[in-house]
């Protein structure tokens, strides 16, 4: 396959995410019985995430997508994101389950928090299918994490490198060589 001879190594195969999906899907359909949670996925990259995740949940839900990008460094450190499509989703009183893909340096997550406790949501929780602890440069944990991944660029599974790779079933770190062509 091409894009097979694009990647350096596999870090975690698609048997890996479909076990770390099952189990927070347990986890969280335990977590939200009774609660009709409305679960926020975040484009693009929590897309194939949360499509899996959803189906693990054996619970009520409605679900809603939002997409986020962040503002440029000086306005980062305040923790804002720029909204590019926001939710259909009236979420006054309601319980917020955020899907994303990683946490890398926090901000998403904490500009994600900040805006759902504006919008007066009963509770924000944020899961993220990985956790890159190492990279973090604010404050902000994700509630509940499929895999923690070392401090490398991954790309696959939703994750891209210039919007390539988001398709790929595994999750793997790219060749130097793709980065310099
Ligand atoms: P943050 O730095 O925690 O705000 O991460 C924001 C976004 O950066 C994530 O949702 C991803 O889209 C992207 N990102 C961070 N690390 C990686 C990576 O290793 N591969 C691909 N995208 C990444
Ligand atoms: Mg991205």
């Amino acid at each position: 396959m091409r894009m097979d001879n694009d990647i350096e190594k596999i870090l975690f195969t698609s048997e890996d995410i479909k076990t770390a999906v099952q189990k927070l899907g347990q986890k969280l359909a335990e977590d939200y019985q009774d609660k009709n949670p409305v679960v926020v996925g975040i484009l693009r990259g929590a897309a194939p995430f949360m499509i899996d995740l959803i189906r693990a949940m054996d619970c009520y839900m409605e679900i809603d997508f939002m997409a986020v990008s962040s503002y440029g460094e000086d306005t980062e450190s305040s923790g804002t994101v720029k909204i590019i499509k926001d939710l259909d989703t009236d979420v006054t009183d309601r319980h917020v389950l955020i899907v994303e893909d990683i946490i890398d340096s926090g901000r998403t997550a904490q500009a994600l928090r900040r805006l759902f406790a504006a919008k007066n949501a009963a509770s924000v929780k944020i899961c993220s299918l990985l956790d890159k602890p190492e990279r973090r440069e604010v404050e902000a944990q994700a509630d509940y994490v499929g895999i923690n991944t070392p401090n490398e660029f991954v790309v696959g599974y939703g994750l891209d490198f210039r919007q390539q790779y988001r398709n790929l079933p595994y999750i793997g770190v790219l060749k130097s060589e793709v980065y310099q062509s």
